[in-house]
């Protein structure tokens, strides 16, 4: 089996694992895929130093080797603050109202994708598969081949791909997508993103494609282009959800209820997952049906995220805001409907929440895939499982809303379906809940982590990139 070199912005060691909070979906989901090939995990330290010195930190820690490098405030500030989390991250969710277009931050981009491909170059060995994750690494599969690499060259982007009349408003949108290109094969969570990128090849480039096999030829090269939706560690999740710290946690919240049923919501503050519109949602469920707050509590956990961009600190203000609103509203002496808590948690204490929350509210604007709605449902109580309430725009959906018998699907941009949906899902029969949740929990349980992780790699060994069998 060849080895994997992992390439990613933030590198997250195992035992940091959980205690980091909002690292988010893809850090978990690469340390198993590396456990099981061996190789590297390369990216940034999340550290600044004075200057690039390229100097790369190596250390193992629980089967899984790292590399990692320090970068200067400048690279972070326009790499990752700017170019990556100004520019891609909100135009990837349709966000063209916050997307910032700076040259500057662009050239940054690029400064660090060619510093990071100088580093992690020499650490390559000739039959290993490399595999690059996220817009913020976009171009750098071509700065590899600039060096020479020869090696496959993956590349999986974890967020969605906007269609084609949103993503040309990106200055220089052409030549990032002809740098793409140079990868052997790019991986999307879905359908949906697949066409997008596909369709954008064809109209913007007149590349050659081929829907039924992804099969992307353009000037000589090919690429394939396949969706890979991302699953969950389940075994891992389970061991977690079966834990002291797990059960523990669960009772707290339960006991903290006083007999209301608990929804709860799990997201890094980020726009993209409809916290406000969420909370919008509620409100109006309430203002129907005040006295309902005797039977409901929400508790939302949004640890801080990218709190150096601008657009982020808004949204935490909005949300406190909103929040002192509803709670003001509706709350009684001995009663507060909302709890709003702004750090993080490790996924066991999620699990034991996620068990005692009867309701899971996940709602995002645009999301990739959203990892938490299948943590939900993994770890509910067969025998009394909860209600994922699951917004139809996560590329989840497309996975659990099982014919409209998994899920229940929302538009989260419309409060009175959330309140509908909230309603629902408080008054859903035990035998609903119950065939809901057996509906979902196959696909949870088996398009695993792993099973990504397999078929992305297999794909990228053995695909056949010769321009001559098109
Ligand atoms: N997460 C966590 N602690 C928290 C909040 C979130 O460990 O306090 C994890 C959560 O369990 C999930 C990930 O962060 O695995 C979020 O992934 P998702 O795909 O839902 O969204 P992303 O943050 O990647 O946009
Ligand atoms: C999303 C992105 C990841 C990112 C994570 C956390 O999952 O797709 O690439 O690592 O959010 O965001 P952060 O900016 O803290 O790394």
């Amino acid at each position: 089996m060849a080895r994997l070199v992992v390439i990613s912005n933030r590198v997250a060691v195992p035992k940091a694992r959980g205690a980091a909070g909002a690292q988010g979906g893809l850090a978990g989901a690469l340390n198993a895929a590396l456990k099981k090939h061996g190789g590297i995990w390369f990216g940034w330290s999340g550290r600044e130093s004075q200057a690039f010195t390229g100097d790369i930190n190596i250390q193992r820690h629980d089967g899984v080797t790292t590399a990692t490098v320090d970068l200067p405030h400048q690279d972070v500030e326009e790499y990752y603050n700017g170019y990556a989390n100004s520019t891609l991250w909100p135009l990837f969710h349709y966000r063209l109202d916050l997307t910032e277009y700076e040259r500057e931050t662009g050239k940054g981009y690029e400064r660090v994708n060619e510093r990071l491909a100088e580093s992690v170059a020499p650490l390559i060995e000739r039959d290993d598969l490399v595999w690059v994750h996220d817009y913020h690494l976009l171009p750098l599969g071509a700065r590899l081949r600039a060096k020479g690499v020869e090696n496959r060259l993956g590349f999986f982007l974890h967020t969605p791909w906007p269609p084609t009349r949103l993503f040309v408003s990106l200055p220089y949108h052409e030549r990032l997508v002809r740098t793409m290109l140079e990868y052997d094969l790019i991986g999307f969570q879905t359908n949906e993103w697949l066409e997008s990128f596909c369709h954008y090849c064809k109209k913007e480039l007149g590349a050659d494609t081929d829907e039924a096999t992804g099969r992307i030829e353009y000037k000589g090269k090919v690429t394939y282009a396949r969706a890979y939706p991302i699953g969950i560690d389940y075994d891992h999740l389970m061991a977690q959800a079966d834990s002291g710290e797990a059960r523990q946690a669960g009772q707290r919240l339960l006991a903290s209820t006083r007999r209301r049923t608990a929804m709860i919501g799990v997201d890094r503050l980020d726009y993209s997952k409809g916290l406000p519109e969420r909370l919008d949602g509620i409100g109006r469920f309430f203002d129907r049906s005040p006295e309902r707050v005797r039977d409901l509590v929400f508790i939302q956990i949004a640890p801080p995220s990218r709190e150096d961009v601008e657009s982020y600190q808004r949204i935490r203000a909005t949300l406190e805001q909103k929040t002192g609103q509803i709670n003001g509203a509706h709350s009684e002496v001995d009663l507060v409907p909302i709890r709003y808590v702004n750090k993080g948690h490790s996924l066991a204490e999620l699990c034991g929440f996620y068990r005692a929350a009867k309701i899971g509210l996940v709602t995002p604007l645009r999301d990739g895939m959203n990892l938490v709605a299948k943590e939900y449902v993994a770890a509910q109580d067969p025998e009394d499982p909860g209600v994922l309430i699951l917004s139809r725009f996560a590329g989840a959906a497309q996975q659990l809303d099982c014919d409209g018998q998994g899920a229940v699907l929302v538009n989260p941009h419309s409060p009175d379906d959330l309140a509908h949906a909230i309603q629902t899902a408080l008054d859903m029969p035990l035998a609903e809940r119950k065939a809901r949740w057996q509906a979902m929990i196959g696909t949870v349980r088996d398009d695993n982590v792993q099973r990504w992780t397999e078929s992305f790699t297999t794909d990228l060994a053995e695909l056949d990139t010769d321009t001559a069998s098109g």
